[in-house]
């Protein structure tokens, strides 16, 4: 009887532990996602049609990247912080082009920089000069 519930107990105990556990991980997602829904509509809407010449990285970079890049938005490298580039360009271009047009941990990094309108040539262009604003040579 005694070891039944003490069985018992641990089962109840265990169960317990599982659900504060799962609902503290909830309430992180949840947090960062809250923080993030303001600038996820936005850039979730449909892209405006694009046909004019293309764009620099600088005009690029403007028009949808400085929403997260200019204020370091949930962790997006700022263009003058040489340390994060620095390293971020150490994976090569390759795998930073491939984070830009997929979207990065989690799309924190949205698909394309949220810019639906831009071609891969402009989105390279806007990474080029992040680099270069931070002072780091874009990597082969
Ligand atoms: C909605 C916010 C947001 C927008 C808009 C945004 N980024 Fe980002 N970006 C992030 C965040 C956050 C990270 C850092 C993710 C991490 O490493 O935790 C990031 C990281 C990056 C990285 C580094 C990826 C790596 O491999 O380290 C590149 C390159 C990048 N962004 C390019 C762009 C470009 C180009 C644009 C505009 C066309 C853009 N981003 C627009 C949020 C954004």
């Amino acid at each position: 009887m005694n070891a039944c519930r003490k069985i018992l107990a641990a089962v109840i105990l265990s169960g317990l532990a599982a659900n504060v556990f799962s609902a503290t991980e909830t309430t992180a997602k949840t947090k960062v996602l809250e923080g993030t829904q303001g600038y996820r509509d936005e850039i979730n809407r449909p892209p405006e049609p694009y046909t004019g010449p293309p764009r620099s990285g600088e005009q690029v970079y403007a028009y949808r990247c400085a929403a997260c890049h200019a204020k370091t938005t949930q962790g997006a490298p700022m263009p003058g912080d040489d340390i994060e580039w620095g390293l971020r360009a150490k994976q090569g271009m390759k795998v930073l082009m491939q984070h830009t047009i997929e979207g990065y941990k989690q799309l924190l990094m949205p698909p394309r920089g949220g810019c639906g309108n831009c071609s891969d040539a402009e989105l390279k262009a806007a990474v080029v000069y992040m680099l270069e604003k931070s002072g780091v040579k874009p990597p082969p």
